[in-house]
């Protein structure tokens, strides 16, 4: 029988959407508000969607204290607080839009987790906005 557990989690994070080679105009033409020089933040939510098995022996798809405790290693420390274009190494070269930080976060995620889950990322960057990745 599968099924998907999902946890929840939230961070703080500044970024600044922007092309080094497009002129000021361009990036504000195309990245809005989101390429102001001095950064800005975003409140991201977060839910991790574990699909897989029950475990016959625990009754448990997986213990969610691991996967608790994955998340707050593999995001909440990493990005919380953070300026993803300046703390994140992946974000140096590669703009910090909520796909680029969804993939960001699946690859981290699954880097971790037994193989026979299918891992959901959902990420909001605001209220209204969000995206779901799957691999
Ligand atoms: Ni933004």
């Amino acid at each position: 029988m599968s099924l998907t557990v999902y946890r929840k989690a939230h961070f703080n994070a500044a970024h600044r959407l922007f092309r080094e080679d497009w002129s000021d105009a361009k990036n504000s033409q195309i990245f809005g508000k989101c390429s102001n020089p001095n950064y800005h933040g975003h409140n991201y939510e977060l839910e991790v969607g574990i699909t897989g098995d029950i475990d016959a022996e625990t009754g448990f798809l997986i213990d969610l204290k691991i996967l608790k405790d994955v998340i707050y290693e593999e995001v909440e420390i990493p990005f919380d607080h953070k300026n993803l274009n300046v703390e994140v190494e992946a974000f140096k070269n590669i703009n910090p839009t909520v796909e680029n930080i969804a993939i960001e976060i699946y690859n981290r995620l699954t880097s971790r987790l037994d193989n026979r889950y299918k891992v959901t990322v959902k990420l909001y960057e605001t209220p209204r906005n969000f995206v779901v990745y799957t691999g």
